[in-house]
């Protein structure tokens, strides 16, 4: 007795596709992927590009607007978001009813989706202006929340913004400042992490934008939608990612276990996966990855880090390179096998690297909440394929057996 779902459906068309993996929820001129040949463009400019030429905010400005910013256009929206980067006094007794080991993703929840407390009129979706200054509020306010969690864990006194530092730089002073001091920032760091906050900046409808634009597709106020957006990124199989990669070399140990993990990845009946390794849509290597992986190694020998963990993640990303498994069902290192990497030997904690994937990817979030309500469009509401019971008679509980 199965029930027949197409007669369910006005048109009688009725597809099954779970994950995804070939069904497009919506229209966008944003960002485009081709997974078969390794390519990713944001508004048409190739990430290579982007990364090499270009600097965090101008990519922000880009995927907001859709042109490149002219030199007065870049002024101005660099220095409209330095005007937003404080958060209102509350949050910090907000940030106060959390213990101190909160992992700092559960944080960004609940502080992100608190702002549409704050803020009255980004609560009028329907007003491009406020819609408009909903995003400089938090492609702003991203970095000062990151890294308030950070020195809240430390126990350490939250760092105020420096509106005279770049992006990237002001967010590493407000991580590993400290109030009494200058900021002393390397400028190799700071390009490091501006190109991390790049190569996260967007990428089209994976899980957690799908989330924000399903949320924002209720009417739900736009820091709900990102609140919802983090809370799906936080999985290992999505933005977790890069933590997981750290604490599975943390589980491997040294190089000479590498081949026992490589056989546990292979075995079908064992859950273990490489962290850092395949991805949805890139059947072919990940570009962001490539840009990564050259910034990988150039931040290591600059800094000249000599940690055996990274040794282990440089072994283990050969060794995976060259075995026939991998290479046959195309599974390549992605992005958060190499920003995991860079982040550590920045001096990032693990528990912050998803905090700071959330941070970089607020712009694409934003920007397809707002490519969404901008345009006609209905609520998003997927069908299901029931596989449960066909209709039946209730039987009261005293004649249950
Ligand atoms: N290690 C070992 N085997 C793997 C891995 C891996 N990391 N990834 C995929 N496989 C295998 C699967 O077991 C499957 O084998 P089968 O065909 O014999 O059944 C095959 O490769 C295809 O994998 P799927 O899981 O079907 O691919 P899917 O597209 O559903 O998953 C995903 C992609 C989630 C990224 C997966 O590769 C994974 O879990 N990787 C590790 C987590 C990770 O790095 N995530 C970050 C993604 S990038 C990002 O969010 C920025």
């Amino acid at each position: 007795d199965v029930i027949d779902v197409s007669k369910l459906v006005a048109n009688g068309v009725f597809t099954f596709d779970p994950g995804f993996t070939s069904t497009a929820s919506c229209e966008s001129k944003i960002t485009f992927i081709d997974g078969e040949v390794g390519k990713l463009l944001h508004r048409g400019y190739s990430i290579e590009e982007l990364a090499a030429k270009s600097d965090y905010l101008e990519v922000c400005y880009t995927l907001l607007y859709g042109e490149l910013p002219t030199s007065e256009q870049k002024e101005q929206f660099v220095s409209t978001i330095k005007n937003h980067t404080m958060v209102h006094e509350q949050i910090r007794n907000f940030f106060n009813g959390f213990r101190r080991d909160a992992h700092p993703m559960a944080i960004m929840c609940g502080v992100v989706g608190a702002l549409s407390a704050f803020y009255h009129d980004s609560l009028d979706i329907n007003n491009p202006q406020h819609r408009e200054i909903t995003a400089y509020r938090l492609i702003a306010k991203m970095p000062t929340i990151a890294a308030m969690c950070y020195k809240y864990a430390l126990g350490q006194p939250f760092m105020y913004p420096r509106n005279d530092l770049g992006y990237a730089e002001n967010f590493l002073h407000m991580m590993f400042g400290n109030p009494c001091e200058e900021s002393n920032i390397s400028p190799t760091l700071a390009k490091a992490m501006d190109r991390i906050f790049i190569l996260h900046a967007d990428h089209e409808q994976n899980a957690s934008t799908s989330t924000v634009r399903l949320a924002g597709s209720s009417g739900a106020n736009p820091f709900a939608c990102i609140a919802a957006g983090i809370s799906a990124l936080w999985g290992p199989a999505h933005g977790g990612a890069n933590e997981a990669v750290l604490n599975m070399l943390d589980e491997i140990g040294s190089i000479d276990n590498i081949d026992t993990y490589i056989a546990k990845a292979k075995d079908k009946n064992d859950p273990f996966k490489l962290m850092g390794f395949g991805h949805r849509v890139y059947k072919n290597y990940d570009p962001r990855a490539t840009v990564m992986r050259e910034s990988c190694h150039e931040v290591l020998a600059e800094l000249g880090v000599n940690d055996p963990k990274l040794e282990l993640a440089m072994k283990l990303e050969e060794i995976a390179l060259n075995d026939p498994y991998f290479k046959d069902k195309k599974l390549f290192p992605n992005v958060d096998f190499y920003s995991g990497i860079i982040l550590k030997a920045i001096g990032i904690p693990t528990s912050m690297f998803t905090v700071i994937f959330a941070l970089s990817r607020t712009v694409g979030w934003i920007a397809h909440w707002n490519e969404m309500i901008s345009n006609p469009y209905k609520i998003g509401r997927p069908r299901q394929l029931y596989t449960g019971e066909a209709e039946r008679e209730f039987v009261p509980v005293n004649e249950r057996k």
